[in-house]
């Protein structure tokens, strides 16, 4: 199988590679430097279209297909990872599932502002007893007859304080388990919604991630997302999308880091001649390549079987898995390719290899992974 783009997500590429050179990589050392989010690239993202890209054109987005969010999930990712999951987490994880299972008064209120980066989103299912373990839920979502009152907290949030829209996943009837679980849409803004602790991470420094307290939140209605008790499904679903774009961004680190390898192995010299002459790098290049190539067409396969119609839960997990698990051969080996140099913060390497190592572990690790991949072959 040829994974050729067509005219349309080749028009796409070239715009989001137009796009990181000019607006992404120069900032990108200087927000993992600083644990900065870059408000200032929001709104350059809605208005070039990066915000919105599957959601279809009658709630605002460019109708595009998920090849093409991959696209730019991995490109944007090759220079900085944080800007790449900022795109995934709000595009896949708040986006998709009120466009998969909201109202068409919930589609209409939030998906025009999310598309257009009006206003950012974010997915709130972790617990501190809830993350392997997501049916572990300990926020609770009261019937108070015309509201919902919710009660409890979500930790290790992408997009965090940063986002306006988030899904958020409570237990609506505690004795139910799995069966139990309901998705709610709740805005930033209302009261008795706030933020805990903002993580100090290793890597992805540049995105936000905190705490979500939910403090007898009044939560309408109109605002259950899904049926009451289906949320188990509604989360597992979103995160099956999510993968994929988890995925794109392992991709995109691993390719950021081959490129930069590439690069430095021509100038470097030792022994009179540059370190691309000798065996070894040769045959570590040829490694990194092999692999990114191998993760690629997972990636895209994955893609390409949610575009088509096809079930796509193994084929995301198996991505994600080999994507997360390449970022991390492929930057550890361009570190030590780069000898010395690499460990330093004058070149990019040291940044993507701390990067690459949450991609083996958020939206499920790669033990889940596994278990995904294996309960498909034996079901
Ligand atoms: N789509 C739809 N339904 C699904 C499904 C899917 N992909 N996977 C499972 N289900 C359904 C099952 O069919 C089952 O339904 P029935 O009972 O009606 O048959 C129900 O859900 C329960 O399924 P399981 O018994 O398999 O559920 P489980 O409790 O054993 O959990 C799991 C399975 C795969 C371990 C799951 O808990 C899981 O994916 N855990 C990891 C969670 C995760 O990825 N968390 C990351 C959070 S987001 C994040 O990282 C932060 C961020 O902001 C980036």
């Amino acid at each position: 199988m040829e994974f050729k783009l067509n005219e349309d997500q080749q028009l796409m590429k070239d715009m989001f590679v137009e796009f990181t050179e000019q607006f992404v990589k120069p900032i990108a050392a200087e927000l993992d430097e600083q644990e900065r989010f870059p408000e200032e690239l929001i709104p350059q993202l809605g208005e070039t279209g990066l915000l919105g890209i599957p959601v279809a054109e009658e709630y605002g987005g460019a109708g595009a297909d998920n090849m093409s969010y991959v696209l730019a999930v991995e490109e944007v990712s090759k220079a900085c990872a944080s800007t790449g999951v900022t795109i995934s987490a709000h595009t896949s994880l708040c986006c998709w599932p009120i466009e998969a299972f909201g109202t068409e008064e919930q589609k209409q209120k939030y998906l025009p502002d999310l598309a257009s980066g009006e206003k950012l989103g974010a997915f709130g299912l972790t617990e501190p007893g809830a993350g392997s373990d997501a049916a572990g839920q300990r926020t609770v979502a009261e019937d108070k007859g015309d509201h919902y009152l919710l009660n409890g907290s979500k930790i290790f949030i992408t997009n965090g304080e940063v986002a306006d829209v988030y899904v958020v996943f409570a237990m609506t009837n505690k004795e139910l388990g799995n069966k139990g679980i309901s998705a709610f849409i709740v805005e930033k803004g209302w009261e008795g919604f706030s933020f805990g602790s903002h993580e100090k991470k290793m890597g992805i420094r540049g995105s936000s991630t905190c705490e979500l307290i939910f403090e007898n939140v009044k939560v309408p209605k109109e605002n259950l997302l899904g049926e009451v008790n289906k949320g188990f499904k509604i989360a597992m679903a979103t995160l099956d999308g999510g993968r994929i774009g988890i995925a794109a961004q392992a991709l995109g680190i691993a390719e950021g880091a081959l490129d930069a390898a590439v690069e430095y192995v021509k100038t470097r010299e030792q022994f009179g001649r540059p370190i691309a002459a000798f065996q070894n790098t040769k045959f570590t290049l040829a490694d990194m390549k092999t692999r990114v190539e191998a993760a690629r067409y997972l990636v895209y396969s994955a893609a390409c079987a949610k575009d088509n119609g096809e079930p796509y839960s193994d084929k995301a997990a198996m991505a994600k898995l080999f994507a997360s698990e390449t970022a991390r051969e492929v930057t550890w080996r361009a570190v030590q390719l780069f000898g010395g140099y690499g460990y330093t913060r004058d070149y990019p390497v040291e940044r993507m290899m701390r990067d690459a190592k949450i991609t083996e572990i958020y939206e499920g690790t790669s033990e889940i992974q596994k278990m995904v991949i294996a309960g498909n072959l034996l079901k």
